[in-house]
C-alpha cells in the first residue's frame, strides 16, 4: 500500500504527498471552482451515457447524476469545502461524490481523462461568456439606436486629427458605433460557431477502448458535435484565444468610445453631460464630477490585450498533447471576460443615462470654419472651378474671415467678392451647417435622412 499522505487518486504509484511548494504551484483550485457547475454537468452527461452504452450499471449512473446534484448545491450554498490538496475543481467533486454516494463514484471516471475534462468544462464556460457578451453588446447596441434616432439631425463637429473637419450629425457619430459593436457581435457568434465542439471522451489523449458514444454526451452539453480528432481535442485553446481576440477588438472600441466621453464630458467641450449615476466626485474640489466609468473602460483594453498576449505565448511552442502549461489558461480568460462584460455594461448605463447638448453640439459645428468644404464644393458646381482653385479660393476666405475674427457665414457678399467675383449670395445656403449635413446624402453619409434609414436597418436586424 502507498503512504497515507499519497494522493488519493493516484496513489498507487506514488510513496509520498507533495511538498507543499509542489502543491502550490500545481494547484488549481483556487480559480477553476468558478467551473464547477460546467465540470458537473460534463460528468452528469458522462455518466448518463456510460449507462446507456452498458459500461456502468443504471443505478450506478443514478447515484452518480444524484449525488452530482448534492455537491452541485453544496458548492452554491456555501458549504462545499474545497481542498487544495485535492488540487483542482475535477477532484474535489469526484472526492465528494465518493463521500456522497461511495463506491459508484469511482466508476465516473471510466472512459475518460481530466485531460478532456477540462477541455469540455472550460468549452462550456466560455460559451456562457460568449453569450452574456452577446447580450451586452446587443444592450449596448440598443441604447445607441435610442441615441441615435433622438439626435439624427442634431450637428456637431466631425473631426480629422481631433480638429473641426466637417458638421456630421450626432445620430451619424452615434451609428458609426453600432457599426464597430456590431461587428464585434458578428465576430462572437461566429467563434461560438466555432467552438461549439465536445473533447469528451477524447479522454487523456488517444480516445479509449471502452464503447463510449461521443455524440451523446455532445449532444447533452449542447456541443453541434465531437471534436474529430482527440490529440486536438485536448491540446486546442483556439476557442479561448478566439474569445480573447473577440473581446480585445471590442474592448478597443469601448476604449475609444470612452475616450471621446472623457473628452466630450470635459468643461472644455460640453458635448454631453453624463449622468451622476456614472460619474463620480472629489474628496478635495466641490465642483468636480467624474467620467471615471468611461476611464476604467478606457484602461481596460490594456488587461484583456495582455491576457490574449499572454495566453499566446502559454501556447506557442506547446508539444502535442496536453502539458500543465495550459493550465494557465484560465485566470486570463475569466479576468477578460469579467471586465469585458463588466465594461459593456457601464458603457450601456453610460449611454442610456447620457444627455447630449444639442446648442452646444451645433455652436462648435459651426465653429472652425466647417463648412469651408461645402463652400469650395459650392464653386466647383456654381461657378465651374476646377477643385484645386476651388480650395485655393476658399484657402483665401478663410484666411480673410480668421483676419477678421468672424466665420465664413459672417463675411459679407462684398468682402467674398474681393476674393473671386463672381460669387454670388446664394452662397450662403451652403454654409449653413443644417444645409451641410443634409446635403451629404451618399450612401453612408451624414444626413439625417441617411441616418434614420440606418437606425431602422439595425432596429430590424437588432430586433
Ligand atoms: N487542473 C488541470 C488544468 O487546469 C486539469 C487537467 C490536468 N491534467 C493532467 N494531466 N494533469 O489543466
Amino acid at each position: 500500500m502507498s503512504d497515507k499522505s499519497s494522493n488519493q487518486m493516484w496513489g498507487g504509484r506514488f510513496a509520498a504527498g507533495p511538498d507543499s511548494i509542489m502543491e502550490a504551484i500545481n494547484a488549481s483550485i483556487g480559480f477553476d471552482k468558478r467551473m464547477a457547475a460546467q465540470d458537473i454537468a460534463g460528468s452528469r452527461a458522462h455518466a448518463a451515457m456510460l449507462a446507456a452504452q452498458g459500461i456502468v450499471t443504471p443505478s450506478d449512473a443514478e447515484a452518480m447524476r444524484e449525488g452530482l446534484l448534492t455537491v452541485l448545491s453544496e458548492i452554491e450554498t456555501g458549504e462545499f469545502t474545497f481542498s487544495t490538496e485535492l488540487e483542482d475543481i475535477h477532484m474535489n467533486v469526484e472526492a465528494r461524490l465518493k463521500e456522497v454516494i461511495g463506491e459508484p463514484a469511482g466508476r465516473l471516471h471510466t472512459g475518460r481523462s481530466r485531460n478532456d475534462q477540462v477541455a469540455t468544462d472550460f468549452r462550456l464556460w466560455v460559451r456562457d461568456q460568449l453569450d452574456a457578451a452577446s447580450s451586452g453588446l446587443t444592450a449596448l447596441i440598443r441604447a445607441l439606436l435610442t441615441q441615435a434616432e433622438a439626435g439624427a439631425d442634431w450637428v456637431m463637429p466631425g473631426f480629422t486629427h481631433l480638429q473641426t473637419a466637417q458638421p456630421v450629425t450626432w445620430g451619424h457619430h452615434t451609428m458609426a458605433y453600432v457599426e464597430m459593436f456590431a461587428r464585434d457581435l458578428s465576430r462572437v457568434e461566429d467563434a461560438r460557431k466555432r467552438m461549439n465542439e465536445s473533447p469528451l471522451g477524447a479522454a487523456a489523449l488517444a480516445g479509449t477502448s471502452f464503447p463510449i458514444d461521443r455524440e451523446m454526451t455532445a449532444e447533452a452539453l449542447g456541443f453541434d458535435r465531437p471534436m474529430a480528432n482527440s490529440l486536438d481535442a485536448v491540446s486546442d485553446r483556439d476557442f479561448a484565444l478566439e474569445f480573447l481576440g473577440a473581446a480585445s477588438i471590442s474592448a478597443m472600441h469601448l476604449s475609444r468610445m470612452a475616450e471621446e466621453l472623457v473628452i466630450w464630458s470635459s468643461a472644455q467641450f460640453r458635448f454631453v453631460t453624463l449622468s451622476d449615476r456614472f460619474s463620480t466626485g472629489s474628496s478635495i474640489m466641490p465642483q468636480k464630477k467624474n467620467p471615471d466609468a468611461a476611464e476604467l473602460i478606457r484602461a481596460k483594453i490594456g488587461r484583456i490585450f495582455g491576457a490574449q498576449v499572454a495566453l499566446m505565448m502559454v501556447m506557442k511552442g506547446l508539444p502535442l498533447a496536453y502539458s500543465k502549461d495550459m493550465q494557465e489558461d484560465k485566470e486570463q480568460v475569466f479576468d477578460a471576460a469579467d471586465n469585458w462584460i463588466l465594461a459593456l455594461a457601464a458603457m450601456e448605463g453610460m449611454v442610456k443615462d447620457m444627455t447630449a447638448n444639442s446648442e452646444n453640439l451645433e455652436a462648435a459645428a459651426s465653429a472652425g470654419f466647417s463648412t469651408a468644404t461645402d463652400l469650395a464644393d459650392w464653386l466647383v458646381r456654381t461657378l465651374d472651378l476646377p477643385f484645386r482653385d476651388a480650395h485655393h479660393v476658399t484657402g483665401s476666405l478663410v484666411a480673410l474671415a480668421e483676419e477678421k475674427k468672424c466665420d465664413l457665414p459672417d463675411l459679407s457678399l462684398e468682402d467674398m467678392q474681393t476674393v473671386h467675383a463672381e460669387i454670388t449670395e446664394d452662397v450662403f445656403e451652403v454654409l449653413g451647417v443644417h444645409n451641410s449635413v443634409a446635403s451629404r446624402t451618399s450612401y453612408g453619409g451624414t444626413a439625417p435622412q441617411c441616418v434614420r434609414e440606418q437606425v431602422a436597418r439595425w432596429k430590424k436586424v437588432i430586433g
